[in-house]
């Protein structure tokens, strides 16, 4: 008999969260409880309908672009479970090739990048031992995909630094500087170094005293998978995914008996670690 575990995915009412949230039901047990988690109340109810697992789901409102919500979710769970054990940041905002990026990149900001730094502040120091905290980014977030001017900003920085980064191109979208700074026209890719960036901050803080709890932190990439956030940016989907063969990879991280050294902080892509600074150009 183990403990009653909690489990918690953002951005979980369609897509790769959603799928997230049915895997953890049918792999966990009927005393664990994952909280499906989304901006809109009834999609978020909708889809808890949809979960036909063994674990408890329940639904939970939670727009990642409000800290002070995700902080107070935090408390709420160390109020009364004491802690929780797997948390996935996975939201991610509509972006379409249709309109200016200047004029969604505000949202997308926030929601990508503000909602996983607010996750991390949050819901890091209440993981329970022998927990996990994932962050769902991209293969796109390594180091390699910014100009190497860019780089300081990301390498070897605080959670801070990654903030004010992540600002200061935001900004110079908005001032028309962004490209003549070096920043990629496409803001899915800054947006994704910077989550990897944000994880490697917390975990380098915390993995003298995560690895021995078998606790880990870390980023994935799930592949290209067919979902309303890639479909308007790719033509084929033929090599793509499905959300449910997507997240089996995701699963096993997040279940697996014992944090391989090895993965803590990094990028991982079906179970391998996907290098920050890539020996061979890509
Ligand atoms: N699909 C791919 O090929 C691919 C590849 C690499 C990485 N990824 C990453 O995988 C993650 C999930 O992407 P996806 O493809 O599953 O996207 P998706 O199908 O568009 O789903 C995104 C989810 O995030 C939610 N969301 C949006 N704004 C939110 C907010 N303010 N607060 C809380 N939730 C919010 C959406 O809710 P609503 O329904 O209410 O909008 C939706 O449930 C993202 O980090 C993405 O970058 C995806």
């Amino acid at each position: 008999m183990t403990a009653q575990r909690i489990a918690l995915v953002t951005g979980a009412n369609q897509g790769i969260g959603f799928a997230l949230v049915a895997g953890l039901a049918a792999r966990l047990n009927p005393d664990d409880l994952v909280l499906l988690t989304g901006r809109n109340p009834e999609r978020v109810a909708q889809a808890v309908q949809r979960i036909d697992g063994v674990a408890k789901v329940e639904g939970r409102v939670l727009d990642v672009t409000d800290a002070d919500a995700i902080a107070i979710l935090a408390k709420d769970l160390q109020d009364a479970y004491g802690g929780v054990d797997l948390v996935v940041s996975n939201a991610i905002g509509p972006l379409t090739p249709d309109r200016p990026q200047a004029e969604q990149a505000d949202e997308f900001i926030a929601v990508a990048n503000g909602g996983t730094h607010a996750v991390l502040r949050s819901f890091a120091p209440v993981l329970r031992p022998g927990g996990r905290l994932i962050v769902v980014a991209s293969s796109l977030g390594t180091l390699d995909h910014l100009d190497p001017k860019l780089h300081p900003f990301f390498d070897g920085v605080t959670l801070e630094q990654v903030e004010r980064a992540i600002e200061d191109w935001r900004q110079a979208i908005h001032q028309g500087t962004a490209e003549e700074q070096g920043w990629p026209h496409w803001i899915n890719v800054p947006s994704k170094v910077g989550q990897v960036a944000a994880v490697r901050a917390v975990a380098a803080e915390r993995r003298s005293a995560d690895l021995p709890q078998d606790t880990l932190i870390a980023s994935v990439c799930p592949g290209l998978v067919d979902t309303r956030a890639s479909r308007p940016w790719f033509d084929d989907f033929s090599q793509a995914r499905t959300p449910e063969d997507a997240v089996q990879p995701i699963l096993d991280l997040l279940l697996a008996d014992h944090v391989d050294p090895t993965t803590y902080g990094e990028l991982i892509r079906d179970g391998k670690v996907l290098p920050w600074h890539p020996a061979v150009p890509r």
